[in-house]
């Protein structure tokens, strides 16, 4: 029996109890598909500085770097937030995407048909709605140096971040973002800010290039990132995969994240390049919601974002596809029968607890698979 090994790194706040319910999953899929999983677990953010002092250690880092994949929680919480700057909780998570080089981070904003109402927007504008934000992950303004805050003489201070792309780094996530196109609706819409950054004039170039000289078959559009943020949510419908660098991405992943209804209901891929000789890619696994330490170790979180990322590692770091398309059904299914977390709940609906969304889950895959 294949072996498959993942790390799993729960972290901080509903990191901890979404993670709780992903495991029982696993733990099913072993006993009723043999899927021979394999896992370890460690600390990363609040918990990791509170047992050794840095938001993830070098030995967990190392265990990260070995697994097939990593699933990750959430991070951070009001507890942390004297810490030093380098071992603020979500440095555990910077530096996971940085030694891994996962350089491609993957947002789907799916809008499950019975959930069209709880969006924010009007349900027609949403319902059906699949876009997929291709996020760089490992660098520009994230990890460009200088980045410090340095004092100036007449008692002043200056804070410096910077933004910095290579030619290389946009080609492989305009890659990434033109192959998966072809596996959707054919449309890849690259976002920057050319008219103010010379880092957007070269992504606008290099996005062109990459397009010419092998995708001239998908369709390819480019839109300024304040435009494309006022399109998401004026016509969300327009987009199929949506390219960015590092800081859009994470803004313009909220904005498409809340089309759907809730930030509870986002899964996120993170991967690397695959590898020389395997053509395994590293790859980390993690809903788009933060750790939420509002509602934290009361039972109420949702955990579909992490349930339904634990699907996208079946997909895309083991080729399960039937076993990925299982999980998703059983959480649209679930959804269709009207089982809510608080986050996702209608007028008139009795909210269930995290824990009874797990069992909700489970049950439709014991069915489904009958
Ligand atoms: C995200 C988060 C992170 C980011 C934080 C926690 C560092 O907002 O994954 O979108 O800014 O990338
Ligand atoms: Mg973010």
């Amino acid at each position: 029996m294949t072996t498959r090994n993942l790390f799993l790194l729960p972290g901080d706040g509903i990191g901890v109890e979404t993670m709780a319910e992903v495991k029982r999953i696993i733990a099913w899929m072993n006993e009723k598909l043999s899927t021979g999983f394999e896992t370890d677990e460690g600390l990363v953010g609040g918990s990791a500085y509170d047992a050794h002092g840095e938001a993830i250690s070098d030995s967990d880092m190392e265990k990260a770097m070995a697994a097939d994949a990593v699933l990750f929680g959430a991070v951070g919480g009001p507890k942390w937030d004297d810490v030093p700057y380098e071992a603020r909780p979500e440095a555990g998570l910077l530096r996971l995407r940085k030694d891994m080089q996962l350089f491609a981070n993957l947002r789907p904003a799916i809008c499950y048909p019975a959930l069209a109402s709880a969006s924010s927007l009007k349900q027609e504008l949403v319902e059906g709605l699949d876009i997929l934000i291709v996020r760089e992950l490992t660098g520009g303004v994230y990890f460009g140096e200088p980045k410090e805050i340095i004092d100036l003489d007449n008692g002043q201070q200056r804070g410096i971040d910077t933004q910095i792309y290579d030619t290389y780094e946009i080609e492989r996530i305009a890659g990434v973002a033109f192959d998966l196109a072809k596996t959707r609706d054919n449309k890849v819409t690259s976002m920057e800010k050319r008219n103010v950054m010379k880092s957007g004039v070269l992504w606008n170039n290099v996005v062109t290039a990459v397009h010419k000289k092998d995708y001239s078959d998908v369709e390819l559009d480019h839109m300024l990132a304040d435009a494309g943020g006022m399109q998401l949510v004026r016509a969300p419908k327009q987009f199929d995969v949506i390219v960015t660098d590092n800081l859009f991405g994470d803004m313009l992943s909220d904005v498409a994240a809340m089309l759907t209804g809730s930030l509870g209901m986002l899964p996120s891929a993170s991967l690397g390049a695959p590898d020389a000789s395997t053509g395994k890619r590293k790859a980390m696994y993690e809903p788009v919601h933060g750790s939420a330490p509002d509602i934290a170790g009361q039972g109420k979180a949702n955990p579909i974002a992490m349930i339904a990322s634990f699907a996208m590692c079946l997909r895309y770091s083991f080729e399960m596809i039937a076993e990925a398309d299982m999980v998703e059904k059983a959480i649209a299914e679930v959804l269709n029968d009207g089982v809510r977390t608080g986050d996702i709940v209608d007028a008139g609906m009795t909210p269930v607890s995290t824990s009874q969304m797990g069992d909700a889950i489970l049950a439709k895959l014991e069915a489904l698979s009958a």
